[in-house]
């Protein structure tokens, strides 16, 4: 058999929407490169880069000072390189012409699907795994997750007070399309009356009913958390901003908030408002948690990439950092565990 040619060049992409903690994982994969007498190649704006052949060096120097910094260095987009002309070859002739060897895509379902196609025609490709929404199966958590929670902790930690003074009722709309995991944990940590995520189709008259039930105890005011996606039993649709949808086929999503909170008013009469926590919630330094996450994620891709086994994304799996196959870890989204859903209930009205 002939010998595995010795990866000399890597490359290494963010993909899809950005959260803190992604420079601590470019961060990372530079440092352990570096060790391993890898170079790194930057490409900006995710799958975009490598299409358009839009590259930067990544020196250790370059890399230096980002690891608190929010976003990502890199760029990101949401460039589908399947819908993009001639996309897959387009990336192969960026590969050919910068003697790039592998290739390490930093992203949630979008890009790490993309990651999984590109493997599939023979690309050498590690993932890690990264998105505020905790979609992304085979890992317990994905980079941004908790620095999202937090920020969502602290909004409710601080909307409580003002909720309380008016008497009122806070809606506070969270991001989350198809799993509900930030409004669920972020719910639960920041002690919201209702949590309402798109695995569960709510019914309006329980969730006004809770609330009433709320107010019997005495207690004037509530907190509920509802995720982008989250929706009425009844409804025939998630509330979207507009008609468009992105090169992944997704809709705008945003209003369920508002809608809720109006319907609240006119069913209860309690006084209520909506705030939409929107991209704040991915901005920000990462936690102290997402920085050592990131920094394991990204050792963890440079030695896969060593070890040549491509087709993997690492994850983190009971405290353990392990590689799982692109094949399971994309396709279908980990949805918000019933167990942690059980758990926010408890602490309903
Ligand atoms: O990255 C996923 C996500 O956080 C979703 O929860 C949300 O719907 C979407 O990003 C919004 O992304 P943007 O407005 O940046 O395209």
């Amino acid at each position: 058999m002939p010998a595995t040619p010795p990866i000399r060049r890597i490359a290494v992409l963010t993909g899809g929407g950005d959260v803190p903690g992604l420079n601590a994982a470019i961060r990372a994969v530079v440092r352990r490169a570096g060790e391993r007498s890898l170079e790194v190649i930057g490409v900006r704006d995710g799958w975009r880069g490598l299409i358009a052949d839009d590259t930067v060096p990544l020196s250790r120097d370059a890399i230096s000072g980002i690891l608190p910094k929010g976003g990502t260095v890199l760029g990101t987009s949401r460039t589908n390189p399947m819908k993009e002309a001639s996309g897959l070859d387009r990336i192969k002739a960026t590969l050919a012409r910068h003697r790039i060897d592998a290739v390490i895509a930093i992203g949630g379902d979008d890009t790490l699907g993309a990651a999984r196609h590109l493997s599939g025609t023979g690309v050498p490709v590690v993932g890690i795994p990264k998105t505020m929404d905790n979609d992304v199966r085979g890992t317990d958590v994905t980079i941004g997750f908790d620095t999202a929670v937090n920020t969502v902790m602290e909004a409710v930690d601080r909307l409580h007070s003002t909720a309380e003074s008016h008497h009122r009722i806070m809606v506070v709309e969270v991001m989350g399309r198809d799993a509900g995991w930030v409004a669920a944990a972020g719910g639960l940590a920041g002690g919201a009356d209702v949590v309402l995520v798109p695995e569960v189709p709510f019914d309006l008259d329980e969730v006004c009913a809770t609330l009433r039930k709320r107010r019997a105890t005495g207690r004037m005011f509530s907190i509920v958390v509802v995720a982008e996606g989250a929706a009425p039993k009844d409804a025939k649709a998630q509330v979207a901003q507009d008609t468009q949808v992105d090169a992944f086929g997704h809709a705008r999503l945003g209003g369920i908030g508002d809608a809720l909170a109006k319907e609240i008013e006119a069913r209860t009469g309690y006084e209520s408002r909506a705030v939409v926590l929107g991209h704040i919630q991915r901005g920000g330094t990462p936690t102290a948690f997402d920085r050592v996450l990131s920094t394991r994620f990204g050792i963890a891709a440079i030695d896969a990439v060593h070890d040549n086994d491509f087709g993997t994304m690492v994850a983190l799996r009971c405290g353990s950092v392990v590689r799982v196959p692109l094949t399971e870890a994309t396709g279908e989204l980990k949805l918000v565990d019933p167990e942690l859903y059980d758990v926010a209930k408890v602490f309903f009205g």
